[in-house]
């Protein structure tokens, strides 16, 4: 039987895989097969063909690499996993790595791809709940223009009204729905992303320390443990592949069944702040 998770030939790159979830999505891509170009603003120990050092806050950076990755061969795959966790850095720097810097990598990888090839995505679930924030949400995915998009940013943050880290989860998801089918149809790429619950990363310490252990250890986990990393990584390699040929504009919630649980109200939430 044809092995459709396999990405032998294909040249894939993984934004932010120095650490947690993109790192194990470069190792178990490679160990599928694909050859790794690695992107991220530290040099990461998993293998790879080429590394590119950028901060993803930085748009131009972001245009001068994909150009560079697109004059040496081709690109068939993206993962963009590099992410800020919120409290622990701006907001302003949360939403431009988090979703500015993601939307800008996306649009600029996309022309280079063919029919068919995939781009993946990381939210969270601390984005499930982007319908009750719609309308903010749309302005600013209306806004396309790096600067005038980070301005509005700026501002929304000047005035106290920006929550950085579930807000740019939030955007993620509705791009990735609204953007994504447009995408697909111009270009005949998919555009997917997954909304993981708690995962045992580098990212796990600040979010502990940003909302707390209690709250983090009552969060509800129906399977009842953290996912890891590996856990994350198999579903983003999943999306990519040829195995998920008619999978496009889609959220995969990986977490275990707990947003279901939450947006249902079938999880009894009462006991997440209680000691
Ligand atoms: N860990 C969790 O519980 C959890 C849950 C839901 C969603 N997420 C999301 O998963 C994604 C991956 O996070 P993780 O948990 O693997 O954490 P992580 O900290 O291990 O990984 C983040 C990666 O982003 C890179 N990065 C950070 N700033 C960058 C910048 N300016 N430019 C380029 N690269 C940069 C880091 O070097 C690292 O490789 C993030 O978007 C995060 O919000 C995490």
């Amino acid at each position: 039987m044809k092995n459709l998770l396999n990405y032998e030939g294909k040249r894939v790159v993984v934004v932010g895989c120095f650490s947690g979830m993109g790192e194990s999505t470069a190792r178990i891509v490679g160990e599928l097969g694909g050859e790794i170009v690695a992107v991220d603003i530290k040099k990461p120990s998993v293998s790879h063909s080429k590394f590119f050092e950028v901060d993803c806050r930085d748009p131009s950076a972001i245009d001068s690499v994909v150009r560079e990755i697109a004059a040496g061969g081709p690109l068939d795959s993206l993962f963009y996993c590099a992410g800020l966790p919120g409290g622990s850095f701006p907001n302003v720097d949360v939403m431009s790595v988090n979703f500015l810097g993601l939307r800008h990598m996306v649009e600029a990888c996309a022309p280079h791809m063919k029919r068919g090839d995939g781009i993946a995505t990381i939210s969270s679930g601390a984005g499930m709940a982007y319908m009750m924030a719609l309308d903010r949400v749309k302005e600013l995915l209306a806004l396309t223009d790096h600067t005038e998009a980070l301005k509005w940013v700026q501002d929304a943050d000047a005035e106290g009204g920006l929550e950085g880290y579930s807000f740019s989860k939030m955007c993620t998801i509705a791009y990735t729905l609204f953007r994504g089918p447009i995408l697909t149809q111009e270009t005949g790429v998919r555009i997917n992303c997954i909304s993981p619950g708690p995962t045992d990363t580098p990212m796990m310490p600040h979010f502990i320390e940003n909302v707390g252990k209690t709250f983090m250890d009552n969060f509800p986990k129906p399977i009842g443990r953290n996912s890891t990393a590996d856990e994350q990584g198999w579903p983003l390699a999943f999306l990519n592949s040829d195995a998920a040929s008619y999978i496009s504009g889609e959220n995969l919630f990986t977490d275990g069944g707990s947003s279901g649980g939450i947006m249902t109200g079938s999880i009894d939430m009462s006991q997440m702040s209680s000691g």
